[in-house]
Parts: C-alpha cells; sequence; structure tokens
C-alpha cells in the first residue's frame, strides 16, 4: 500500500519504486522494530526528535486526556486553549534573557518561515521595511516549505525542478573547521568566516540585511561544530548592525546538548528569535514555536493596531501543549 500510494518526503523516486520503504511497527527507548520483529537501535532519535525515548505512557496518558478532553481549539487572534498558554510560560521560563514571547507552529519549517516574516514585520515597525534581507549559510537546513528552503542551503537539496526565492537571501561559508582553507589555523579560518559576514554587510548594505539564521551545531550539514567564538562574533555583528539573529534550535533545543537551549549556554549568543520544534513534543506530536523578545513584541505592538496576518490552523494545538 505505501509503494502504491505514497509519495515520501525525499523521495528517490528509481529506488523507492525497486526497494519501497522500511515499515517500522513499534518503538520502545531508542529503539525500533520493522513488520518482521527485526530490531534496529534509532541512533538519530526518529530525525532528531525523539529526545525522551518512545513508548512512554505518561505520554500516552496525556495526549489521550487532552483529546477527550479538547481535541482541538483555534488560537487565531483573540482564541486560545489553556494547554498552550501554560506551555507559552513555560518556554518564557526556559529561554535566554527576554525570550518572553511565543508564536506557536506546526513544525521547524514553519516556525522558521515565521521567524522570517518576523523579521520584515520588526524591521518594518522600527522604521527600516527595507531591511529585510535575509543572510544563512551554505550547508545549512532550515526546513521544507518554499522560504524555509530557500534560507537552507544543503547541496543536493535544490533540484532544478523546484524554484528558490534567489534574491534577498545571502549564503556565507559553512563554519566547518574540517573543510577550512588548507594552511590556516581554526582560529584563522574564524576569523575568515567572520570577515566574509563584514564584507557581505558592506556590499549589501546594513540598511538591508534584517536577520541572519544559524544553527548553532549544523545538523543534517553535516553535524558541523563551528570554531570556537564563531557564533558569538557573528552574533555580535548582528548586534553592532540591527541584524536580528535567528537561531535555528530545532535540532539542539530540549536537552540534545544537555541545555534547554545551546545558544546562551554552549555558545555565549542572546538569540533574537529562537525558532524550535522536534524535542518540544519528543515527537510525539507534531508542534514547533518561534520564541522570541518583548523588544520585539514592543516594537511590533507599538501603535496598537497592526495586523500579524501570518499562522496555522494547527498553532497552540491543545494536544501538542498539554503538559505530561
Ligand atoms: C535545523 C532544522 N531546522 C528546521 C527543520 C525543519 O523542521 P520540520 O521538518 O519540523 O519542518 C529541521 C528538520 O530537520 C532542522 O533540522
Amino acid at each position: 500500500m505505501d509503494r502504491g500510494h505514497v509519495l515520501h518526503p525525499w523521495t528517490n523516486f528509481g529506488a523507492f519504486e525497486r526497494e519501497g520503504a522500511l515499515v517500522i511497527a513499534r518503538g520502545q527507548g531508542a529503539w525500533l522494530w520493522d513488520t518482521d520483529g527485526r530490531r534496529y537501535f534509532d541512533a538519530v532519535g526518529g530525525l532528531w526528535c525523539t529526545n525522551i525515548g518512545l513508548g512512554r505512557r505518561d505520554m500516552a496518558e496525556a495526549i489521550a486526556a487532552q483529546a477527550e478532553r479538547l481535541a482541538f481549539s483555534n488560537t487565531f487572534v483573540d482564541m486560545t486553549n489553556e494547554p498552550s498558554a501554560r506551555l507559552a510560560a513555560k518556554l518564557a521560563a526556559l529561554a535566554p534573557g527576554d525570550l518572553n514571547r511565543v508564536h506557536f507552529t506546526t513544525g521547524g519549517s514553519t516556525a522558521v518561515d515565521s521567524a522570517a516574516r518576523m523579521v520584515a514585520f520588526y524591521q518594518s515597525c522600527m522604521g527600516r521595511p527595507g531591511k529585510m534581507d535575509l543572510v544563512a549559510r551554505d550547508f545549512s537546513y532550515h526546513g521544507s516549505t518554499y522560504l524555509s528552503q530557500s534560507i537552507g542551503k544543503r547541496p543536493g537539496d535544490r533540484v532544478a525542478e523546484f524554484r528558490y526565492k534567489e534574491t534577498g537571501i545571502h549564503h556565507l561559508t559553512a563554519p566547518n573547521p574540517y573543510r577550512r582553507p588548507a594552511g590556516t589555523s581554526e582560529a584563522e579560518f574564524c576569523d575568515l568566516l567572520v570577515a566574509e559576514f563584514e564584507a557581505l554587510i558592506a556590499r549589501v548594505g546594513a540598511d538591508r540585511i534584517g536577520g541572519f539564521f544559524a544553527e548553532p551545531i549544523q545538523a543534517s550539514g553535516g553535524v558541523i561544530v563551528p570554531p570556537e567564538g564563531y557564533l558569538r562574533r557573528m552574533w555580535e555583528l548582528c548586534q553592532r548592525h540591527d541584524i536580528l539573529f535567528v537561531a535555528d534550535e530545532v535540532v539542539t533545543a530540549f536537552g540534545r546538548l544537555g541545555h534547554w537551549f545551546a545558544s546562551l549556554d554552549e555558545f555565549g549568543v542572546q538569540p533574537d528569535m529562537i525558532c524550535v520544534a522536534k524535542g518540544l513534543t519528543s515527537g510525539y506530536v507534531p508542534m514547533g514555536a518561534v520564541i522570541f523578545s518583548d523588544r520585539l513584541w514592543e516594537a511590533m505592538a507599538a501603535k496598537g493596531e497592526r495586523w500579524f496576518t501570518s499562522g496555522f490552523t494547527y498553532a497552540g494545538h491543545p494536544v501538542a501543549a498539554r503538559p505530561r
């Protein structure tokens, strides 16, 4: 049935038509079983998302209880539900600094997409409507919507059959010490990367660049741990030029690196926005979010009557937000 009916994410048509897909039937902790009873160690944690492990009864019970009590309630405009409000407050308490505001989404791609819109919205509210170009890095993965895939740039993801947003998005060299130019030390490589960003700002204009998107550790681009001090120096450059620093922590948050969030605890960076998904629900149900600063909220809310016309039916889904 799968081979006859399903188009999978990232399908290779030839291999799929020949071989079909591996059917997983059951999961417990970090172990999976297929329909023939063969057991596998789930080293990737689903897709970097099953942070607390599979098969937990407390999760199943919380999900069932919430599905029975209130399976859905929309959070558009002036409606809300209790689990999503409580989760927002919890995320605000856990997130670094003044990241006290939460925009819920359906996953990581829609979080990145929303963050990109918020860059433009915020800069416009600050009287800088032309400051909406985005900067990201080669080998980054930020999702699969039109905009998030245009921000990302993993080799192989870009195929001729699709179109991507080309204007207004700039890509810098991936901070991969293993691929640094021959003869340079890691510290010199870091200097080159920062200088490349400085040169881009000089060329494009600080009045045009609104946001910088970065996975603290580039995950599916190769688990790229940047050189010492790189992320902090890129953040300092952003601050100097009023460029919003958007940390894509879809993979790195919720314990993957031993902290709730990696940006500040691991890299000494206080982002303006953090995109999360995956470990947020440990993959039990879909959910994502942009956690953003009071400063951004205040700018966007100033003048009172503006509309933020962006969001998704399942934003703040009560089953996904429900605590265990
Ligand atoms: C760093 C990063 N950002 C965004 C995404 C997109 O998340 P989703 O697949 O939930 O839309 C991913 C997914 O792997 C990711 O690794």
